[in-house]
């Protein structure tokens, strides 16, 4: 089954950098894959994209209009040509405070107005050395997936806090372990089995190691998309699974 590579640039990449990546990044790409960059340089993106490139928000909303200042609506991400959106990334949980209710909110927004979803879980060290991963992704999990119908835009992101530019990722059998859970938990509370991606320190020495597992449907990387040579290595070697 095809790997999916995503990108999430964050808040890097000016213009100049966006340029230079289009301008070096290959396109000879089979596997699923996207980069997801700062809000205002969507249209930048969806005009210079690749073949086949999907193109993230990393957050929207919850709301779809009014008076809402600085917010970003999933109806208006959506319309601009925008594939996919990143929802409930550590970052934005801890640095922003969202909750598992805003993201279940976001969540419903941004599947009704017809934009995938990728939604991202993880732990932090303190939890994991508490031994509370799986407690702490099953309430990330029930909250921010309540009430949902229709999961087929839906896909997961394991990143595990301490792993996310750390340049530590977690091992292939600590990842393996938890996408088990995810899909475990998914099936039979959810009745659905999620593609679930995994994400923390993936660069192109410790790609392959991950992705040969079936449980790792493929792959949300931070540092290792800014540069077009390294996310190019990236989605081809997951064009090979
Ligand atoms: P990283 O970030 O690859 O730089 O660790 C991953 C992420 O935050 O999505």
């Amino acid at each position: 089954m095809s790997k999916i590579i995503l990108g999430n640039w964050k808040m890097n990449q000016g213009l100049n950098d966006i340029d230079q990546f289009f301008q070096h990044f290959s396109s000879e790409i089979s596997c699923e894959y996207g980069i997801a960059p700062q809000s205002i340089h969507l249209v930048s993106c969806i005009k210079n994209k690749k073949e086949g490139m999907l193109i993230g928000a990393q957050n929207c909303s919850e709301y779809t209009k009014g008076a809402y200042t600085g917010e970003i609506s999933p109806k208006s991400l959506k319309e601009l040509g925008v594939d996919f959106v990143l929802i409930g990334h550590s970052e934005r949980r801890s640095i922003f405070g969202e909750s598992n209710q805003e993201l279940n909110n976001k969540t419903k927004q941004a599947l009704e107005q017809g934009l995938k979803v990728v939604f991202c879980i993880g732990e932090s060290l303190e939890q994991r050395q508490k031994e509370k991963t799986f407690e702490v992704l099953e309430q990330q999990l029930e909250e921010g997936l309540a009430g949902l119908e229709d999961f087929s835009s839906l896909i997961l992101a394991y990143e595990p806090v301490w792993a996310i530019g750390t340049g530590l990722a977690a091992t292939p059998i600590q990842a393996c372990e938890v996408h088990q859970f995810i899909k475990g938990f998914c099936v039979q509370n959810f009745s659905f089995k999620p593609k679930v991606l995994y994400g923390g320190s993936v660069n192109p020495s410790n790609i392959n190691e991950l992705l040969e597992n079936i449980e790792i449907d493929g792959a949300l990387v931070g540092g290792a998309s800014l540069e077009a040579d390294s996310f190019s290595t990236l989605c081809k070697i997951a064009s090979s699974y």
